[in-house]
């Protein structure tokens, strides 16, 4: 399970993993900003992204979680006295009622989801309010990381992606929508809003629509 490998390595992950601060922000820009005051952000691990957060939404709600209780440890340590941000340990696999967000960004996570598009879906249909955003990003290759993930130990080697286009396709059969999506050998990201057919808000009508009935 990633949780033990995660645990085991929370106190090197700041030596090891220096975020880089152009792809990060490269990457949030993709999200639309200017609706955000309450962000989920999943697998948070030591908290690298919460600087980049306040950066674009500086009066954000931020709810961190994460499965590993040693990552949570040492970014609640990082991060005290900062108001507006709430920590959990807890298993984003599992339904749980966390309230509804503007965003919800994962960052350097998803491979390590069992249940990558079920997750995906029930955050966007139950978490997600209507005009919300789910980003789904990473500031390497594919190739980077599942070779990193294959080589690096047995409770993650199985970690993988698939190519953008293929994980939009498994995204869209689930009736998500995709808003934008693109990998390179530097990045990899989606973003994925909810469909009107999943949404509670009543579709505009088509412009010149005559129909009185338009639902
Ligand atoms: C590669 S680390 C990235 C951490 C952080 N986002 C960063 O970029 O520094 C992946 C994180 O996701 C967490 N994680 C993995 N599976 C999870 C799950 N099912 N629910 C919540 N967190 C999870 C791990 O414990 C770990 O802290």
């Amino acid at each position: 399970m990633c949780v033990d490998f995660f645990n085991q390595i929370c106190r090197r992950w700041d030596e090891t993993s220096k975020p880089d601060a152009d792809k990060i922000t490269f990457l949030l820009e993709k999200l639309s900003w200017n609706v955000s005051t309450r962000i989920l952000d999943v697998g948070t691990g030591t908290g690298v992204l919460l600087p980049f957060i306040r950066q674009f939404s500086p009066q954000s709600y931020i709810q961190a979680i994460d499965i590993a209780a040693g990552m949570i440890e040492i970014a609640q340590k990082k991060y005290a006295g900062w108001g507006k941000v709430d920590w959990y340990v807890s298993d984003i696999e599992q339904p749980t009622e966390r309230g509804k967000f503007d965003q919800i960004i994962l960052y350097s996570v998803f491979p390590h989801l069992t249940d990558k598009t079920g997750t995906v879906s029930y955050l966007i249909n139950h978490c997600l309010t209507d005009e919300g955003e789910l980003l789904i990003a990473h500031a390497q290759s594919r190739k980077f990381l599942n070779h990193l993930h294959k080589h690096k130990d047995k409770r993650v080697c199985n970690d993988s992606l698939i190519a953008v286009e293929k994980q939009c396709a498994i995204f869209e059969r689930e009736g998500l929508e995709i808003i934008d999506a693109d990998e390179s050998d530097q990045y990899y990201y989606i973003v994925l809003g909810k469909s009107y057919a999943n949404s509670t808000t009543v579709m505009p009508a088509p412009p010149n629509c005559t129909c009185s009935s338009w639902k």
